[in-house]
């Protein structure tokens, strides 16, 4: 729903179209691997799928890991699952909402101030591409989730099935700097002011909404944008593993990172 050039974002609600995704480019089958949550025909609902997706992704952290922790309703399935494994991990949060729910389900969070990376970093997604390319931000935490992401020796990915697409498609998340708002959109052209409150850094948070191809091209125009701060286009070299939750299991795509 997009109304007065604004879009609304409630955080809960998925907004993207879904396309099942034919996972042929980067679908590494040797490597997948199914968690069986002995389901059997119930529970197809997308929140079981999160939940499934981020139980998978809780097992890979281990005693004495650093963990990045991303931001949205799948990652609320996750902190729960990590405090019920009770290791001695230290946390570092992408926004207040999951530093506060973490931190009231007991984990250790930390100032990333205080760790230069991690062992590994999990988070949810907006849209996966086939090829690994991601969009994230639906939660405003965009800016703060790259820098975790590419902080850590492993950028694992939890998504519900419907966060798998054919195509990268927008809107396409932001955050700009407030100073001279009205020419970076001017420059931007096709963005909208999201009604949500300003980032936890003070940025703006927008949608770029022009329609695109080549996410690569496209992130590289936003990065070289003045006044961007940055942009929910993740690229598939950042991203280690997507674990997609799935009625009855988990999948777990391996992203390939090899050729150009
Ligand atoms: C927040 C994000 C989220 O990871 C993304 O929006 C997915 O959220 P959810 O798990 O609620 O579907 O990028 O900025």
């Amino acid at each position: 729903m997009i109304r007065d050039g604004i879009v609304p974002w409630d955080g809960t609600v998925a907004w993207y179209a879904a396309v099942p995704s034919d996972s042929t480019v980067r679908w590494d089958s040797s490597a997948a691997t199914t968690f069986d949550r002995g389901y059997g025909v119930m529970a197809a609902d997308l929140e079981s799928q999160k939940q499934a997706a981020a139980e998978a992704s809780a097992v890979l952290v281990e005693d004495g890991m650093t963990v990045g922790l991303g931001t949205g309703s799948t990652v609320a399935h996750l902190l729960p699952a990590l405090a019920r494994r009770r290791l001695s991990v230290r946390y570092v949060s992408t926004s207040p909402r999951t530093e506060e729910m973490a931190r009231g389900l007991g984990l250790h969070v930390e100032p990333f101030s205080l760790i230069e990376g991690f062992d590994i970093t999990i988070d949810g997604a907006d849209q996966v591409a086939p090829d690994g390319w991601l969009v994230k931000g639906g939660g405003a935490a965009h800016t703060r989730e790259k820098i975790v992401a590419v902080s850590a020796d492993r950028f694992v990915v939890i998504v519900d099935s419907t966060k798998t697409v054919q195509a990268l498609h927008p809107p396409v998340p932001l955050e700009l700097i407030e100073f001279g708002l009205a020419s970076t959109l001017r420059r931007l052209g096709t963005v909208k002011l999201r009604e949500a409150p300003k980032s936890p850094d003070g940025g703006v948070i927008a949608d770029f909404t022009g329609d695109f191809t080549d996410p690569r091209a496209l992130a590289t125009w936003l990065s070289e944008t003045p006044g961007v701060v940055d942009h929910g286009l993740f690229p598939p070299q950042m991203v280690t593993t997507v674990l997609v939750g799935r009625e009855h299991s988990v999948d777990t795509i391996v992203i390939s990172h090899a050729g150009p």
